[in-house]
């Protein structure tokens, strides 16, 4: 690895091991109670199987409902930077055309040997194109997307199935075909449905898409046919079955059934088929039943029969994170009509910041810790916190600030960005978490490569470590670290980048809502470092294995969230505030863009 530049943060923290490593195994592994890496929480603990952890009810103070809950945006001006917007579309044609000359029709893409394979052996189902379709008619790209369009028309086929050996869970008496033909029904429903749906939409309505959309719909609904109405996570698309998941049959995660609800609920108003929405809304009602009332935070399994939450951890990272994000978006969805989101966001807020929001001793930057459940010794019950943030969790700075707004404001129309005296107090802890969380991911990309790495952890207060600053940054330069990352090893999993949105997402959000030019800045910073060390010259862009090393070892796959998410974010950070404004379009979980309704003849749950 000669001419490997290493930044100068990764060589401290290599030299400054052997106990480094040691340490840094500590610090999230917890060394014995009382050593502050326990959290005791929660007098009563109520932990018999099958019930929830409880720890102190909050109070739900904020203003709910008041006249100036759903204050508009202040209209200022925000103009296109033409020149970086239009840097983005080449590069989304770099992207497309190569996956379209090698692979069109595929699922997934691999730039470097130029191939495309699909999720199942039975064949693809659009998962690339679709995801790819409504970035395309943003961009004005008309040529790529008539191709597409004509591929979704003459090629797409939900219809798959094979004969595969089958296998039985017996302890829920079914017996169902092997993985390979099931597809994620989280997967399927936020890139493919939400895709079709978004283009829909900004086609002025092709029913093309809308016909492929209740299609699919209609064969992914047999899997909320459960005895709690909690979806099962996969799905055989040909034979119209729900499939639990192999290795925990009884369990489903948090986040993958709460994410349906944006594009179930907009196909019910689309096609007046109530179905799609009871189904959704229902699994909205089992969650807020299983939670203490007024309590926020949700473990990330639930029980598929009682519809109850199991301990496992509590996160905002993966199987956690659009839990959080569709319980504004919900709210926002149908014009801020059902107020019952607006609480159950309000109380999620103000848990994770009771709970999980944490300062870096030295640099004080702020981050979202995770909490594992654990017995002690005497059998009790016991959260352990670990200080390690998912790069996933990246989106929820902009979302705190969109939430800040939208939802704890004291006056009917909020300036951009909103002065202190139009927010609630809960609304001004919201907006400064927001821009805090904001800058922790943006200090993750002090690598050497400037991309931020899968996984990152904290130092917690009695960690030794080096606070010496980094030449060029202002943050310490080992207030955060790879976990396992060592020179001359093999770098750790944690230390790759593979095209991720999230910051991006957070940083077009908070450009919106602030017009500060900064935000444009780190992204168009993010968006050369993808250039620099992820693009193929031959076509396409490559995930990297090691963000700290230069120059980098790529792996040989595009994610599709490259083009309907990281791109797309990028494109709109560079456009006119005019572009899919704020307050009239959610986006989902993958970055497609649905428009804000007002229901009609409904109520919601309560
Ligand atoms: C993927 O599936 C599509 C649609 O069934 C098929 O046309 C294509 O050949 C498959 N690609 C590969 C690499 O198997
Ligand atoms: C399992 O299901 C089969 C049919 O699907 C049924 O005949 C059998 O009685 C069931 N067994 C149990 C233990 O419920
Ligand atoms: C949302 O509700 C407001 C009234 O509170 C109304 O003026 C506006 O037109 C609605 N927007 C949509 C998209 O229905």
């Amino acid at each position: 690895m000669s001419g490997t530049h290493v930044k100068k943060r990764k060589a401290k923290n290599a030299t400054s091991k052997p106990s480094e490593a040691s340490r840094s195994q500590q610090s999230s592994r917890g060394s014995g109670f009382g050593s502050g890496r326990f959290l005791w929480v929660g007098i009563p603990l109520l932990i018999a199987f099958g019930s929830f952890l409880y720890f102190k009810p909050l109070l739900v103070t904020d203003i709910i409902g008041s006249e100036w809950a759903k204050p508009d945006l202040k209209e200022i001006e925000i103009s296109a930077d033409t020149e970086k917007r239009d840097a983005v579309v080449e590069a989304f044609k770099h992207a497309w055309r190569a996956y379209e000359r090698d692979a069109m029709g595929d699922d997934e893409y691999h730039p470097i040997t130029r191939k495309g394979t699909n999720l199942t052996e039975a064949g693809g189902i659009g998962y690339t194109v679709i995801d790819s379709i409504d970035t395309m008619q943003l961009m004005g790209l008309t040529e790529d997307y008539t191709r597409a369009r004509d591929w979704v028309e003459k090629k797409l086929s939900f219809d798959q199935d094979a004969e595969f050996s089958t296998f039985e869970v017996r302890l829920l008496n079914i017996s169902f075909c092997d993985k390979l033909v099931l597809f994620s029904l989280l997967q399927t429903t936020i890139r493919v449905l939400g895709g079709l749906l978004s283009a829909y939409h900004l086609s002025g309505e092709d029913t093309l898409y809308l016909d492929k959309a209740i299609e699919l719909a209609d064969r992914i609904m047999p899997t909320f046919d459960t005895p709690s109405g909690l979806p099962y996570p996969s799905v055989n698309l040909a034979k119209r079955t729900g499939i639990p998941d192999k290795a925990l049959p009884h369990l489903v995660s948090t986040a993958e059934v709460s994410t349906l609800q944006l594009e179930l609920r907009y196909l019910s108003m689309l096609t007046a088929n109530e179905e799609y929405w009871d189904k959704a809304e229902n699994v909205m009602r089992v969650i807020k039943g299983a939670l203490p009332t007024g309590y926020g935070l949700a473990t990330i399994y639930m029980h598929v029969k009682s519809g109850k939450f199991v301990p496992s951890d509590i996160r905002l990272g993966s199987r956690g994170d659009s839990y959080y994000e569709y319980l504004l978006k919900q709210y926002l969805q149908t014009n801020r009509t059902e107020s019952v989101y607006h609480d159950m966001y309000s109380a999620a807020v103000d848990a994770i910041h009771e709970h999980l929001i944490r300062h870096s001793p030295h640099a004080g930057l702020i981050y979202t810790a995770e909490f594992s459940p654990e017995r002690t010794t005497d059998g009790q019950l016991s959260w352990r916190l670990s200080p390690k943030q998912d790069h996933l969790v990246c989106f929820f700075g902009g979302s705190l600030m969109l939430g800040a707004t939208m939802t704890r404001a004291t006056v009917s129309t909020v300036s951009v960005p909103p002065k202190a005296e139009e927010l609630t107090s809960y609304g001004e802890r919201d907006w400064e978490n927001g821009e805090e969380l904001v800058k922790t991911c943006m200090a993750t990309h002090d690598t050497a490569t400037g991309l931020s790495p899968e996984i990152v952890y904290f130092r917690m207060d009695g960690d030794e470590y080096d606070t010496e600053y980094n030449e060029d940054s202002d943050v310490p330069s080992s207030d955060w670290y790879i976990k396992g990352a060592r020179r001359g090893h093999p770098p750790p999993y944690d230390a790759r980048y593979i095209l991720r949105p999230e910051t991006v997402e957070s940083l077009f959000i908070a450009f919106r809502l602030t017009g500060d030019q900064k935000y444009r800045k780190w992204g168009w910073d993010i968006f050369q470092s993808i250039e620099k060390h992820c693009r193929i010259e031959t076509g396409g862009y490559a995930s990297v294995i090691d963000v700290d090393e230069v120059p980098t070892t790529k792996e040989d796959r595009m994610e599709t969230f490259l083009m309907s998410e990281t791109l797309k974010y990028l494109y709109l950070l560079f456009s006119d505030k005019d572009v899919l404004p704020l307050d009239k379009y959610v986006f989902n979980t993958e970055a497609h863009p649905l428009p804000i309704f007002t229901p009609t003849g409904r109520t919601a749950f309560s």
